[in-house]
């Protein structure tokens, strides 16, 4: 293994000891097999090539205080996978099979999970294709699930350093009745060209509205919105075409369980001035706070450009408290390795 300076890790793929993988045909889910080389041979008329049939997942495994190692909520990953193979006509993976995948091949790759007290996790992205030929628009008759690990860092530069965000009414994430409150690859394709764009003219992230009216706040690219009100209210939108972010969920009940109220209803853009935080969350942007927000010649500057605010660094350290085992999991959210 070559050494690694796990305080330096960014986001990105790098390679492990071996990824798993597993073959569905004829009805059924072979065993599945450890893979070293990270390439895949398929064939071209593979039906996530040409018809994006395909989704994938995003969790994480940590190295805990007392050495243990645990995957944080695989079982809310696995539902939602299993939720986002039925809308593109895939086979599901079961549930237990996939936690069950999760913990084999971090086992198997336990020397990558970066040292407690690095800031580092290791990223488990479990990936659904459909590998059989299809030419005419139908499923394919192939399947092939894989659970790929690597060890990260903070994926925006700074980890808890706040961003600033910017809106273009010229691109959609997701149609209101299409696919974004499922985990599939075009949600992210209908979001490069934006992004790109973002990136380009200095904001690391954009925030999409709501495609129908662009009226109302929807999700940031990566991940989702909440916003905590002037009172201390912890607010996310509530809508078919965002996805329901498991982080999100988590902050919900950590929020809750600090004694907050907590709000999951419509957010028209024009309240977000009225915000004391802002933030993205999801599993691998964690709570990244957004300081200031950008849409045609409106900026509205939200807080402190250089500091995390109180209650985000709040809900920050409680789920990386429990995260890193420092905090009891009262909710029984770790599933140890
Ligand atoms: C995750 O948070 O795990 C995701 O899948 C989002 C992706 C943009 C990195």
């Amino acid at each position: 293994m070559k050494e690694i300076e796990w305080s330096k890790l960014g986001f990105g793929f790098s390679d492990v000891n071996c990824h798993l993988r597993f073959t569905w045909k004829d009805g059924v889910w072979d065993q599945g097999e450890f893979v070293k080389d990270p390439f895949i041979t398929m064939h071209i008329g593979a039906a996530c090539l040409h018809y994006g049939q395909e989704c994938f997942e995003g969790m994480k495994a940590f190295r805990q205080k007392d050495g243990k190692i645990v995957i944080f909520r695989p079982d809310e990953n696995g539902k939602r996978m299993y939720r986002t193979a039925l809308r593109t006509v895939m086979p599901p993976v079961p549930v237990e099979m996939f936690i069950d995948a999760a913990k084999r091949v971090v086992k198997a790759n336990e020397e990558y999970v970066p040292p407690y007290g690095t800031g580092g996790s290791m990223y488990i992205r479990p990936l659904l294709i459909g590998t059989g030929p299809q030419i005419g628009v139908a499923p394919a008759k192939e399947y092939t699930f894989i659970m790929m690990v690597m060890p990260v860092g903070a994926y925006y530069k700074g980890g808890l350093k706040p961003v600033r965000a910017v809106i273009f009414d010229d691109w959609d994430r997701a149609a209101p009745q299409g696919m974004g409150d499922v985990k599939v690859g075009g949600n992210y394709a209908a979001s490069l060209f934006a992004h790109e764009k973002a990136k380009k003219e200095g904001w690391p992230v954009e925030l999409y509205l709501d495609a129908k009216t662009h009226t109302h706040i929807e999700e940031f690219a990566t991940s989702n919105f909440l916003g905590i009100t002037k009172d201390g209210t912890y607010v996310t939108p509530d809508s078919h075409s965002v996805l329901p972010s498991v982080t999100n969920m988590t902050l919900r009940q950590i929020a809750a369980d600090l004694g907050m109220k907590v709000e999951m209803r419509p957010i028209p853009f024009t309240e977000l001035p009225s915000f004391a935080e802002i933030a993205a969350c999801g599993t691998a942007v964690v709570v990244t706070p957004v300081w200031e927000i950008t849409r045609g010649d409106q900026v509205i500057r939200v807080s402190d450009p250089d500091t995390c605010g109180p209650v985000l660094q709040k809900l920050y350290d409680q789920v990386q408290g429990i995260q890193y085992g420092v905090l009891p999991d009262t909710h029984n959210w770790c599933f140890e390795v």
